[in-house]
């Protein structure tokens, strides 16, 4: 396929917009071929099978790197009770946050949870989403976090879309251990990562760093397993607090540390110096009615790659946009609308791992999106209005 008459965003390697006026995208199968002015189009590329795109914009497809969008129940209750007064932190320890999708993921058939997610995804590949992080972590023992990640394979088997996994078992300590979260990493966590690791279930290997979830060096104990069975890492970190996680994650030489509200300059330059990206989540941000942002200029200033997903989850961000989740970073972090589209195209796909996805250049997978805008700025600049003229998933429209 040959695409042509196009304004062509493709996230150069520079991290600029990489803007091609007048440009052509030839994919060959599932990969791209070539990109460029269309006047410098190689004869080799010219085929029948040609679309005139009318000028609109191309981008690469869409990454969601951070997201709980597979889970039972909902906490709407929550939401109101946080109106009234109430802190996250505080219905936590009350029984009631991540304990309580908890209950509602473990009674929820399989068929039931891949149903509601994949109404949730579906949203995301209507604004052009084409790779997706999936988290487990309310199941909590065993049956459940394994149910969990075969409800996120089965979503790329009943979607044109890309999933990639993490387990995270180190979301919460259940009710079951109380007061024993080190028993808890033993007895269930840590035995259930390598039983979802030999069924190919994990891609990578999340974990909470907070004081209502697990320390540094519970957290360590985990990352330890992890990089036995060769998986990379990411982490929750200085979400409510801070707490040392992005500091542990960088010595592990992690993917990506999320969130960051608490985050310090050491962080940043931690980061910086181990190659992680730094996922920041404004849908959490907002929900929470946080009043700290993660410090945007300090990653900026030590070269620190940032991307902006969703947090897709029932409690602190029930958000399934990823543009607004674009627009929030701008608006309430402070990025520019070039930041945001490289937190949700090629720094997102960094953050996974996955660099074949992201930039527009030869060989890169052929994941794009034609959207009816003439800049890309315009992607973050809008509210709750979707531009997508049409999206390619691996060369097919
Ligand atoms: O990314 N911070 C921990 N995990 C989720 C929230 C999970 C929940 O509240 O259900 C997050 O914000
Ligand atoms: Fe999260």
């Amino acid at each position: 396929m040959l695409l042509t008459n196009a304004t062509i965003a493709t996230l150069a390697r520079d991290d600029s917009f990489g803007l091609i006026e007048r440009g052509a995208v030839a994919l060959d199968g599932e990969r791209i071929a070539w990109v460029g002015p269309q006047a410098e189009l190689p004869e080799i590329y010219r085929t029948d099978e040609t679309q005139d795109i009318g000028g609109r914009l191309i981008t690469p497809g869409l990454v969601d790197c951070h997201s709980h969008i597979v889970f039972g129940g909902h906490r709407a209750r929550e939401f109101a009770l946080r109106l009234e007064g109430a802190s996250y932190e505080e219905i936590a320890r009350a029984g009631g946050g991540i304990v309580s999708t908890v209950a509602a993921t473990r009674a929820a058939p399989e068929d039931a949870l891949l149903a509601a997610a994949l109404r949730r995804v579906d949203a995301l590949i209507a604004e052009g989403v084409t790779l997706l992080e999936v988290k487990s972590g309310y199941g909590l023992d065993r049956e459940t976090e394994l149910k969990m990640l075969r409800v996120a394979r089965a979503i790329g088997t009943r979607r044109p879309i890309e999933v990639r996994t993490s387990f995270l078992g180190a979301h919460a300590v259940p009710p079951d251990h109380t007061g024993r979260a080190d028993a808890y990493l033993d007895e269930v966590c840590l035995p259930t990562l390598r039983a979802a690791h030999a069924e190919g279930l994990v891609d990578a290997v999340d974990g909470f760093c907070e004081g209502i979830a697990f320390d540094a060096a519970q957290i360590g104990r985990v990352f330890d397993t992890a990089r036995k069975l060769g998986l990379p890492l990411k982490l929750h970190a200085e979400q409510l607090s801070h707490s040392g996680g992005t500091a542990l994650a960088a010595a592990h030489g992690a993917l990506s540390a999320d969130h960051l509200e608490y985050a310090t300059e050491a962080d940043a330059r931690a980061l910086a110096e181990a190659g992680a990206v730094a996922v920041l989540l404004p849908g959490a941000f907002y929900t929470l009615r946080e009043t700290r942002a993660p410090p945007v200029a300090a990653f900026r200033a030590h070269g620190v790659p940032m991307a902006l997903a969703t947090d897709c989850n029932p409690g602190s961000s029930p958000l399934t946009s990823l543009l607004l989740a674009m627009n929030m970073g701008c608006t309430l972090f402070r990025m520019t609308p070039l930041e945001a589209l490289l937190g949700v195209t090629a720094h997102a796909a960094r953050a996974l791992g996955a660099p074949e996805s992201g930039r527009l250049r030869p060989g890169a997978i052929a994941d794009l999106c034609l959207w009816d805008v003439d800049h890309p700025a315009e992607l973050a600049y809008r509210i709750g209005f979707n531009p997508l003229h049409a999206r390619i998933f691996r060369g097919a429209l």
